[in-house]
């Protein structure tokens, strides 16, 4: 596995997002929205480091892009979201690709009576974005490879690995 981003890296960015965040709030409390699975590591981190009132809930969006590439089907369950109305959330996902998850997910939230939507990713990969979006908070830019680890799967192998890499072929 050639190591694209080390965790040492990781660790400061995360905890400069985190101070960034706690000063856009200013004490108001935040509900952090994490998109399942990916989001795992990114938000555990990312929370622990903020320093305001915070809940933390999750949802979950699977698209079918091995199936079909062009149907763009997105399937989002929030079965196990709180009541969010009123509430200002930080949603969170793992990378920003083409951004129809993204977009999608925000307009669910807002339609479920969210008061605020504001966006971070860990990732954001240069040069594949079909929808326009600009998230609030992004960790890192890189290039248009694939990419496993922090959360990040391939075929929901990899995500326990405490960097990023690329799998070599
Ligand atoms: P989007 O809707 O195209 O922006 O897709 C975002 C989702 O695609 C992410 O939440 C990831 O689950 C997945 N994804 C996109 N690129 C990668 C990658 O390089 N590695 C692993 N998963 C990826
Ligand atoms: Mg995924």
């Amino acid at each position: 596995m050639d190591v694209l981003i080390a965790a040492e890296r990781i660790d400061a960015r995360v905890r400069e997002l985190a101070a960034e965040i706690a000063r856009a709030y200013e004490g108001k409390p935040v509900t952090v929205v994490g998109i399942l699975t990916g989001c795992l590591m990114f938000t555990a981190d990312l929370i622990r480091r903020i320093d305001l009132p915070l809940r933390v809930a999750f949802i979950t969006a699977s698209s079918y892009r091995g199936e079909t590439t062009t149907s763009g089907r997105l399937e989002i369950r929030d079965e196990l979201l709180p009541d969010i109305s009123g509430r200002h959330i930080l949603l969170l996902d793992d990378i920003l690709d083409t951004g129809k998850t993204l977009t999608r997910v925000v307009a669910h939230l807002i339609d479920r009576g969210a008061a605020s939507v504001k966006v971070g990713v860990l990732l954001r990969k240069i040069g594949r974005q079909e929808v326009p979006f600009e998230p609030d908070y992004v960790g890192f830019t890189i290039p248009d490879k694939f990419v496993v680890g922090y959360g990040l799967d391939f075929n929901d192998e990899h995500r326990h690995l405490p960097f990023i890499g690329v799998i070599p072929h």
